[in-house]
């Protein structure tokens, strides 16, 4: 069996912008992040990732990079990354940086040279595409989406080309056909690797090559959201691979891949098989959005949750690795999509019970440990991020009858910057993080639902999931927990999420988690119960083998392997 020290880590995301501000601009930053090192490590986390920090204007909050190799001034100076970095491994906890592949911002330096005229040396960094014209009109060379609304081109006036650009128009997309570019990033990737940083989350790693530039037919809108156009392309693995044999292999290191929606598990094992992927482990989004929302109000779909969780674990069961994550800066907050705030420790347990004792590597979302809610937006001027302010504002220019309220409703359900307020360590002015104005506000429930209050709290979720982490790195179950096979029990129960992991011994861990308001009852028969070894509940009620779960009750029990069943 295949072992890595990644394996057995336990991840957490930091988004430092909202993690902590130490100097008291109203911005998080890495001096903030290097105080909270023991915080984090009192948790129980093994290995943090990084948000973007390398310097950059902020369309994206630092997935526009406009120097690779310089931090962010809001964020801090190199000097103090360094510092980061060796107080954290002195913790024994490894660092890895978002690395961000697919774009650069426009004030890149390369992309202020491209722009310049046809012959640029580094016009080829970039896609470049002249116009097309339909009945006479001029129209973008292709008729594709971005992901933050309207064209995936924009024109640039001076030369009258268009450059690609999937996510905003202030991140133009860079050409990893071209070689030359390519060798610019693997000796940016060696740099870091070079200063000490521990691994990457390859940003956006499944879009980095492109169909042929023809228009898309799967819809007749103006512009079309048809991401298989430059996402999971054959090519892209090969730049993978030559990365990969270029820098990777010559660490001791990991590496995580963004491949987001729309990846099948066939792609997700090109990428991250043992034997024939270029990454450890890629990200999927396939559980961000199960949830039921019709007549009889919004619930989560359980059964749903199961079928892609299963699905992933099944695929990468012998041939590869999972990184196990929730929701993290791209979702709303796990608490409301999937917990309950009428059950609110209850759930924020099972959550973490659910999935934490799966197979795969834990990556925990920054203020998920204290179960943070996602932020009651009121105003659209309450938002910071370009892809909820944006398309809100495209739909508005074209639409300008729109009922306003009814428009942000929709575009406040999804935001992303939910995930982005900012960490509630106490109950304090601004909830501890700054002590000047937020950069983004403070969830105002910060009085309730905060660190400080939850440290001392020894039933809190925080508490909770200091153990689940303490049961993951136990002697006693870590072969089991860690590497041990998946099974999922009873996939048709719509409320209950159950599953087994067992490897050749005597024994397995059951772990049955309930998802909804009401009690719930599972069939304990055909299992030879040893121990109870958790639970977010004191008492799990048993009887005549039914097992009688109260709303949101997590409970995890070894049992004994009956050799004849
Ligand atoms: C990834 C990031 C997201 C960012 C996008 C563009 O999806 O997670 O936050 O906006 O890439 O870099
Ligand atoms: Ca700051």
């Amino acid at each position: 069996m295949i072992k890595k020290w990644w394996m057995e880590a336990i991840g957490y995301q930091v988004y430092i912008k909202s993690f902590k501000d130490s100097n008291g601009d109203g911005i998080g930053d890495l001096a903030g992040v290097y105080e909270k090192l023991g915080y984090l490590k009192e948790l129980g986390i093994s290995l943090i990732w990084l948000a973007p920090f390398c310097d950059s204007p902020m369309d994206d909050n630092g997935y526009d990079v406009r120097d690779f190799y310089k931090v962010n001034d809001n964020y801090g100076s190199i000097e103090e990354l360094k510092k980061l970095i060796e107080k954290a491994h002195e913790l024994e906890i490894k660092v890895i940086m978002d690395l961000v592949l697919n774009h650069t911002s426009d004030e890149h330096p390369w992309f202020i040279e491209s722009r310049k005229s046809l012959d640029n040396k580094y016009r080829d960094y970039y896609i470049w595409q002249p116009p097309k014209y339909k009945n006479n009109l001029e129209v973008e060379p292709t008729n594709w989406a971005s992901f933050f609304g309207g064209s995936a081109w924009n024109k640039d006036p001076i030369t009258g080309e268009y450059y690609m650009k999937i996510f905003s128009n202030k991140m133009p997309d860079l050409n990893w056909k071209n070689p030359k570019l390519r060798q610019e990033m693997y000796e940016m990737a060696k740099w870091w690797l070079e200063f000490g940083i521990d691994g990457f989350r390859i940003d956006a790693a499944s879009h980095l090559s492109r169909a042929p530039f023809i228009d898309s037919t799967i819809s007749n809108d103006r512009y079309v959201g048809d991401w298989s156009k430059f996402s999971n392309l054959a090519r892209t693995h090969d730049y993978l691979h030559e990365m990969k044999r270029e820098v990777f292999r010559k660490y001791d290191m990991v590496t995580v891949g963004e491949v987001g929606g729309g990846a099948s598990t066939k792609s997700g094992l090109k990428f991250a098989s043992f034997d024939k992927g270029s990454l450890d482990m890629v990200f999927n989004f396939d559980h961000n959005w199960c949830i039921i929302d019709d007549d009889n109000g919004r619930k989560t779909d359980v059964i749903g949750l199961k079928k892609v969780f299963s699905k992933w674990q099944a695929a990468m069961a012998t041939r590869g690795w999972n990184p196990l994550y929730w929701l993290n800066h791209d979702q709303p907050r796990l608490m409301t999509q999937y917990g309950s705030l009428d059950y609110f420790k209850e759930s924020g347990k099972m959550l973490a019970t659910a999935l934490y004792l799966m197979r795969g590597t834990p990556f925990i979302f920054q203020g998920e440990e204290i179960g943070m809610t996602n932020y009651p937006f009121k105003k659209i001027e309450e938002f910071r991020d370009v892809s909820t302010i944006n398309p809100y504002n495209l739909e508005l220019a074209n639409n300008p009858d729109l009922d306003k309220e009814k428009l942000l409703l929709k575009y406040a359900k999804n935001s992303r910057d939910h995930a982005r307020t900012p960490i509630q360590w106490d109950d304090t002015l601004n909830a501890g993080f700054t002590t000047n104005e937020p950069w983004i506000g403070i969830n105002p429930n910060y009085k309730k639902i905060n660190v400080k209050e939850q440290i001392n709290d020894t039933n809190s979720i925080w508490h909770y999931y200091k153990k689940i982490f303490s049961l993951r790195k136990d002697l006693k179950y870590k072969e089991l927990i860690i590497y041990g096979k998946y099974k999922i029990v009873d996939l048709e129960n719509e409320d209950i999420y159950s599953y087994l992991r067992y490897n050749d011994s005597k024994e397995a861990v059951l772990v049955i988690n309930s998802f909804r308001p009401f009690n719930t009852n599972f069939n304990l028969k055909p299992y030879l119960i040893k121990e109870q070894i958790l639970s977010n509940y004191e008492i799990s009620h048993i009887e005549n083998d039914i097992l009688t779960l109260k709303p949101y009750q997590s409970v995890v029990f070894v049992v004994k392997i009956d050799k004849k069943g």
